[in-house]
């Protein structure tokens, strides 16, 4: 798992959760969407807040920026709404001896 970075065993990030880790300078937040995960870079294309301190909407798969308000697609980054109109980006995720990992792929 060279370059990737650990972000928690599976058992620890149940749907519905999110969780932030850093690969160097990039801040990554990884959540669990109904089983599912997904991670995006932890910062919201509006200004720039982090949106792990927002709230996952899993019906709508979104994560909303709890600054302005702001929506965005957990599964790709793009934007849902006004204020922010360009996506976030994306980064992968893989599930390796029992841990989640991810990695800043730029
Ligand atoms: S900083 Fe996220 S909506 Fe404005």
């Amino acid at each position: 798992m060279e370059g990737w970075v650990p972000v928690c065993a599976t058992g620890e990030l149940l749907p519905g959760e999110m969780r932030q880790v850093w690969d160097g300078g990039t801040p990554i937040v990884v959540v669990n969407l109904d089983g599912a995960l997904y991670a995006l870079e932890d910062r919201c294309s509006h200004e720039d807040y982090e949106l792990s301190t927002g709230r996952v909407d899993p019906a709508e798969g979104s994560i909303e920026c709890i600054v302005h308000g702001a929506r965005f697609d957990v599964r790709d980054g793009r934007a849902l709404c006004a204020p922010a109109y360009t996506p976030v980006t994306k980064f992968p995720v893989r599930v390796e001896d029992g841990r989640i990992w991810t990695r800043d792929d730029r």
